[in-house]
């Protein structure tokens, strides 16, 4: 129902009176964006009920958050993800229609541009790890291959960290490199098979979730972000088969259409010609890019 000009703040009509002071902001989209907020919101509020003390932790937990926030922390983008925002933001905006490579969340970790690098290159620039080789192709919906597109790929090491979690004890960029596809779309690296690793853990995202019996992890993963002209670009991951936490990622992102088998070679011969050691692990991704929208 409509508000009356100048109708005072009730219980009752507490959201609509609200939502009616934004009825003259010249932006439509904010104005609609804000009144659904303040539905949502007051909805939320007469639901539970709240407490003065509860709405006073609730601003004491957001102030805490806003201090984690840094250069290279962003507490906010955690909350975010552990609360399933991220990623139901990234799939209403990708939507890949049962025919493009589905997304998931970019991350905190792509924060340095990666280095060009030949293809067949090996990523993992130091530190253990089982050797593994990547391979694939990127296509358009009807199999063409795409040559030219880039392939930004990160991941995290054999004990679960990336390469600005510990500056001091890896080189830049290690497990990190940008290819681009030959003419025939495909790509392939060296690297090692990641680990699955918890997000961080030590502000106040971590304390919401040990308050809720919820674990920090993230099933072992490699990023991609795939480019080529004309075509809508993809942030997404490819997990590891037998990768724990598989059906409970801290931030949501696993999709059954982005698991793989990362497979066992026992091959002398194959290993030698790839410069890696006689047992190693595979993976191949085939990549499908929509056109441009
Ligand atoms: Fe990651």
């Amino acid at each position: 129902m409509a508000t009356e000009r100048g109708e005072l703040f009730s219980e009752e009509r507490s959201a609509e009176v609200v939502a009616a002071s934004f009825a003259e902001a010249p932006d439509p989209r904010l104005r609609e964006v804000l009144g659904s907020l303040v539905r949502h919101l007051h909805a939320f509020v007469k639901d539970v009920s709240l407490t003065e003390e509860e709405w006073s932790a609730a601003i004491a937990f957001l102030t805490a958050t806003g201090h984690k926030c840094d250069d290279v922390r962003q507490e906010f983008v955690l909350l975010s993800d552990v609360l399933g925002v991220s990623m139901l933001v990234e799939t209403i905006n990708h939507r890949a229609g049962g025919v493009g490579t589905e997304s998931t969340v970019l991350g905190p970790f792509h924060v340095v541009e990666s280095p060009p690098r030949p293809l067949g290159a090996n990523i993992a620039l130091s530190g253990e790890g089982s050797p593994c080789l990547v391979t694939g192709r990127v296509v358009d919906p009807s199999g063409s291959p795409i040559g030219g597109a880039t392939v930004d790929v990160w991941q995290a090491d054999a004990d679960g960290f990336y390469d600005v979690q510990r500056p001091d004890s890896v080189p830049p960029a290690n497990l990190r490199g940008l290819f681009t596809t030959a003419p025939d779309g495909t790509f392939w690296f060296r690297t090692i098979v990641p680990r699955h690793y918890p997000i961080p853990d030590d502000g106040p995202v971590g304390e919401l979730l040990a308050a809720t019996g919820r674990h920090p992890n993230r099933p072992a993963h490699i990023h991609f972000l795939v480019q080529a002209t004309g075509h809508a670009p993809v942030t997404t991951h490819v997990f590891a088969a037998d990768s724990p936490y598989l059906d409970s990622d801290a931030v949501f992102g696993v999709k059954p259409s982005l698991v793989r088998d990362f497979s066992v070679v026992e091959d002398p011969e194959r290993a030698a010609s790839l410069g890696l050691p006689d047992r190693f692990r595979t993976v191949d991704f085939e990549i499908v890019l929509l056109p441009s929208p």
